[in-house]
């Protein structure tokens, strides 16, 4: 049998313990099929004296994760530690420049730095793998840079954010607020420290930030998506939308069209009969448009401890047997330079809700200011569907549009707010109908 694997774990926290375990339960079967033993060496945390299910002292115990990252025989660092900057970046780069492997569950850091830390592993001739970075335990990486390699891929869309999929997913079916439903998240622990990363789309547009490079070829370049979150989402805009069949989702998508690769993290309508409206609570789906392939669309679980542990030994047996890909896929100097596509000309179907006054000529001037501008209107709605909309001191309408421009419709309401029969900014979901 060849050398074992010698691997340092940075960060034992539920990702950390899983592994450990795991490692452990499945060593057997691991070297069998890897014909290497994936052993730890050592460990690195931020609070030695906390219980862990193992006893200390099994393995070398190294106070910061940089001292780990470059300890004598290590083959591979792991790095769970999170952060896009901070000791994980510091450790990561000291992991790659002294020739070890790297395995991440990072995606803040590959999203800022994942360039520059692909260029490093590459001159080092190691890898940097992070299957665990994107959708947890849904195996995306691996599928976009090796099952797709014969096809040239048009689209990815994803509900990447297990925490905003939760809410929105709770207040449709439990009628709750969005206050409430995010309370329960923190609660049950599925947000992150901070959860404007997760609400505002911010974790989304990381994670697709991975995606599009690995996609498209392009160089990883988190500016260049268009970002909202879901936190001016109201129960009445999901009641509505379910009235007119639709789900509402937070989707990160990067297509290719006329202008370039457009990269986008916002609220979606999306047709109940699409099979990302079916995803619900924490789960994670990604569907990928390639010629060869039509659509295909993986679906599971997108954080949790041993969801992402498995894709932690994923990439640890990679290693074992020798696969160093390219991060990427291709080589990081031949990425292409990412290029933000203005959301102005995104074309697509809108889903318009404002508030508006309740006296003659406001419809008209409404259906006027849309016409000035050749925008279709598919249906204009005061009810039903929308009459749940509650407190609301004007009536709320609904207008869904036939596919037009982000630049037509945002002169349009500009218009109408300048008509004055519109109490405040309207509510705006991008519809995707498949
Ligand atoms: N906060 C993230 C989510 C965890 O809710 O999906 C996994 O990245």
């Amino acid at each position: 049998m060849a050398d074992n694997l010698r691997i340092g774990i940075a960060g034992l926290g539920t990702v950390g313990g899983e592994l450990v375990a795991m490692l452990q339960a499945r060593a057997d079967q691991l070297s069998a099929q890897t014909g290497r033993r994936l052993e730890i060496v050592g460990v690195s945390a931020r609070d030695r004296s906390k219980a862990r299910p193992f006893a200390p002292g099994t393995w070398a115990w190294f106070d910061t994760p940089e001292a780990l990252a470059v300890a004598p025989g290590l083959d591979v660092f792991v790095e769970l530690i999170g952060g896009e900057d901070g000791p994980a970046l510091r450790s990561v780069t000291a992991a790659l420049t002294h020739g070890r492997h790297v395995v991440t569950a990072n995606k803040a850091l590959l999203a800022n730095s994942g360039l520059q830390l692909a260029s490093l592993a590459e001159a080092n001739h190691v890898a940097l793998a992070f299957e665990a970075a994107v959708a947890g335990g849904v195996p995306v990486i691996k599928t976009l840079r090796e099952g797709l390699v014969g096809s040239q891929i048009n689209r990815i869309s994803g509900i990447l954010n297990g925490t905003c999929n939760y809410i929105l997913s709770k207040m449709e079916t439990e009628g709750l607020s969005f206050t409430q439903c995010l309370a329960e998240a923190q609660r049950l622990g599925y947000a992150e420290a901070d959860p404007t990363f997760d609400i505002g789309g911010f974790d989304t547009a990381h994670k697709l930030a991975i995606l599009t490079s690995l996609a498209f070829g392009t160089a990883v370049d988190r500016d260049a998506i268009h970002i909202e979150g879901i936190q001016s989402i109201t129960l009445d805009d999901i009641r509505a939308a379910a009235a007119l069949g639709f789900r509402v989702k937070l989707l990160g998508v990067a297509e290719r069209n006329e202008h370039g690769i457009e990269q986008r993290v916002h609220p979606t309508m999306i047709a109940h009969s699409a099979a990302l409206a079916q995803v619900m609570g924490v789960t994670n789906a990604v569907s990928i448009d390639a010629n060869a392939h039509q659509r295909l669309t993986l679906i599971g679980p997108g954080a949790g401890g041993k969801a992402t542990a498995a894709a932690v030994i994923a990439d640890l047996t990679d290693i074992a047997r020798g696969n160093v890909p390219h991060p990427f896929a291709v080589p990081a100097a031949e990425l292409t330079p990412g290029e933000r596509v203005p959301m102005q000309a995104h074309r697509g179907g809108y889903y318009i809700r404002m508030f508006v006054q309740d006296r003659p000529g406001a419809f008209a001037a409404i259906a006027t200011r849309m016409a000035e501008r050749g925008i279709s209107l598919e249906s204009i709605m005061q009810r039903p569907g929308v009459e749940h909309f509650s407190g609301a001191s004007n009536v709320p309408v609904v207008l869904i549009t036939h596919a037009t421009t982000e630049k037509l419709v945002r002169d349009a309401l500009a218009a109408i707010l300048a008509d004055g029969y519109v109490s405040e900014a309207p509510q705006i979901f991008r519809i995707e109908r498949d």
